[in-house]
């Protein structure tokens, strides 16, 4: 199976990116090809509503910027991990840029292309508990799943991370994203 985790955090050596590793260790253990794309080194916009996926003008997109380079990533990925701190109470603006950038997956007649049935792992990072954004788990599990039919996987969320390296206070959580990942199949 093809793994793309995909960072949202500008933090490479954070709290995200540790738990994403942790996923992407168990899933390599257990035979998987990896893929690990940070979004703070792809210089991206969101979406302009040019509209020239749904009149059938480009293969994915107009905007041409460093999205050109995730959309075949994206396509041939068999199972998405997806990892953002909670900024603002929502994920960051670098991922929120990259989903906006996922119209192109809508056609015209709101038809869903290339990302129903793909499998995907959710990992969340938060200053405060981690029951205290249950929103972001919701809304990840509702566009990806709900809406873009992908197959949950496991969410992986971890709370009262501040400094970057937290996430070493909570063995138990690295462990359960190493297993999510070993798990996978
Ligand atoms: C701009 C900004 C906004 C944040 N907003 C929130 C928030 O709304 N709720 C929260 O619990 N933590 C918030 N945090 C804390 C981060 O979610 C937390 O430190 C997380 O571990 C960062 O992930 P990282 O280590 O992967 O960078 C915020 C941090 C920053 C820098």
């Amino acid at each position: 199976m093809k793994v793309l985790a995909v960072i949202g955090s500008p933090r490479k050596n954070g709290n995200t990116t540790a738990m994403v590793n942790a996923v992407c260790k168990g899933a390599a253990a257990a035979g998987h090809e990896i893929e690990v794309v940070h979004l703070t080194d792809y210089k991206m916009q969101g979406c302009v509503a040019c509209c020239a996926c749904k009149a059938g003008k480009v293969e994915y997109c107009a905007v041409n910027d460093d999205m050109q380079k995730l959309y075949g990533k994206i396509v041939a990925a068999d199972c998405l991990v997806i990892g953002t701190p909670v900024y603002m109470g929502q994920v960051t603006s670098q991922m929120k840029a990259f989903f906006d950038r996922w119209y192109t997956f809508l056609d015209s007649n709101y038809q869903i292309h290339h990302l129903p049935g793909k499998k995907f792992i959710t990992v969340t990072a938060s200053g405060a508990p981690a029951e205290a954004f249950q929103s972001v788990t919701d809304y990840l599990n509702y566009w990806l799943g709900s809406f873009f039919k992908m197959q949950l996987v496991q969410n992986i969320v971890a709370g009262q991370l501040g400094p970057e390296d937290a996430i070493k206070g909570q063995p138990e959580i690295l462990a359960m994203a190493e297993a999510a990942g070993r798990n996978l199949k």
